[in-house]
């Protein structure tokens, strides 16, 4: 690529990114966080902590889970103490939930991207999206610009014989919803990277970002208003499919949530007495740590993942449900360190397989997933990236179901990392290395190519200005 970088110097113009505060004051044995008036108290002890995945896993499950459980009990609580605070704060919301359904209520807060653009967003609307998590954008972009794409999408695969080439599923977990491709492997399209550098996303995605706390600890732990373009594939379902979904899972890692000093940090007040405190809106120790590979991992860190609807969609064809609850995440995190559940067994979590959320493991959970609304082309969607989701099943989908997948994915270090396997992956039409390596772009003359990007997205992949 013949674009200059100018990654790395980024972080150095903002002048305030430190990845391990010296004075950061939750693990390896320093005392913890007091409030005011509040005794400091003797230090915790450590967490043992794995940077890359353990080769012994259940060896590494069970001695990370008794140090995690001997952390809490040094607080001064017990784990079961801490589990029942979250317990009750997620049952809470789950009695919401059900009783905004019950009044026949939209759970999904919905807003008209005209607000976004406006910054007219009623308070009422940002409120229910920190509450809910997820937020669909009515007009994002105008629904004839959205079925124009999804048409050019179909000439781009067409004309380069993609149907006839196709070799099967790259990957086991998306390779399960059926034979003939749901999900296509294609990333290069003129049509999603028109999408990714619009003004019209960049716009949401800053609303997004500001959502959460991106400053703390003298750390700006990520850039709201620079996205990195994360490029990921479409999803194309013709009508008339049968389709078994996707079950409930999330998607930000797996074992790695409790096995990075990272990670560790992020989720510290999990973990030593102060689960009160926990905030599923905190970036602090979320941008810079590393992940454990997988077919389904993600490299970036993502505020919300996202999809933009190609075509219309009614909330019975097997659409995209979420548990709108973003604070479940604690619950998540702490339910495996619960005696019930096998001293080697992470709930089912392990390396290479998405994580699963399950009626065995938790059922109040299960009773709160709430299907989006109808959605228009042109529509977005938007979950907060802890949160938990799933594709229901649909037999005999009317009409189609087209998404182009395009999350919020700041500009932070760890995706200033990841954009760089993403500048190589543009520049030669390969599948990026968080996905299978398909490739099946690489000789197609009429991708999207470096002349075509414009300052938002040379700036998302993180090449200097034309
Ligand atoms: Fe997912």
């Amino acid at each position: 690529m013949a674009g200059i970088l100018v990654s790395g110097l980024a972080w150095k113009r903002f002048g305030a990114y430190r990845p391990f505060p010296s004075k950061e004051p939750y693990l390896e044995g320093d005392p913890a966080v007091t409030s005011p008036g509040e005794e400091a108290r003797t230090p915790l002890p450590d967490l043992p902590h794995w940077e890359d995945a353990p080769d012994d896993l259940p060896g590494a499950i069970r001695q990370v889970k008794r140090a995690l459980r001997e952390r809490i009990a040094a607080s001064g609580r017990s784990v079961e103490e801490v589990f029942a605070v979250v317990e009750r704060a997620v049952e809470a919301e789950v009695a919401d939930i059900a009783a905004a359904r019950g009044r026949g209520e939209e759970v999904w807060p919905v807003v008209d991207h005209a607000d976004i653009e406006a910054g007219t967003v009623p308070d009422a609307t940002v409120r229910a999206l920190r509450r809910r998590g997820c937020l669909v954008v009515r007009g994002h972009f105008p629904r004839e610009q959205a079925l124009a794409w999804d048409r050019d999408i179909v000439g781009y695969t067409e004309r380069n014989g993609f149907l006839e080439a196709y070799r099967g599923p790259g990957d086991d977990f998306f390779g399960s919803v059926g034979s003939r491709p749901e999900i296509y492997p294609i990333y290069w399209s003129p049509a999603q990277m028109r999408a990714r550098q619009s003004d019209r996303t960049a716009r949401v995605q800053e609303f997004l970002n500001a959502r959460w706390k991106h400053e703390s600890e003298g750390v700006r732990w990520f850039d709201p208003g620079r996205d990195s373009l994360y490029p990921d594939r479409i999803r194309r379902r013709p009508p008339g499919t049968d389709s078994g979904g996707l079950g409930a899972h999330l998607d930000p890692g797996t074992l790695d949530l409790w096995m990075t000093a990272s990670y560790q940090r992020a989720f510290r007040h999990l973990f030593d007495g102060t689960v009160e405190r926990y905030d599923p809106w905190d970036a602090a120790h979320r941008t810079d740590g590393p992940q454990y590979p997988g077919t389904t991992m993600c490299s970036a860190f993502r505020t919300f993942q996202g999809w933009t609807a190609l075509s219309d969609m009614d909330r019975d064809q097997g659409v995209l449900h979420t548990v709108p609850i973003p604070g479940a995440m604690a619950y998540l995190m702490l339910r495996p360190l619960l005696p019930d559940v096998p001293d080697d067994d992470m709930c089912g979590v392990t390396v290479n397989q998405v994580f699963p959320v399950s009626e065995r493991w938790h059922p109040p959970l299960m009773e709160a997933l709430t299907g989006i609304p109808d959605v228009r082309a042109g529509d977005s969607v938007w979950w907060h990236c802890d949160m938990v989701h799933s594709v229901a099943p649909v037999t005999g989908q009317k009409g189609w179901g087209n998404v182009m997948y395009i999350p919020a994915a700041p500009w932070c270090p760890r995706n200033e990392r990841y954009a760089e396997a993403v500048r190589d992956a543009f520049a030669t039409g390969s599948s990026p290395s968080d996905f299978p390596d398909e490739h099946y772009e690489r000789a197609w003359p009429d991708r999207f190519r470096e002349a075509d990007l414009n300052a938002t997205g040379r700036r998302g992949l993180g090449l200097a200005p034309a």
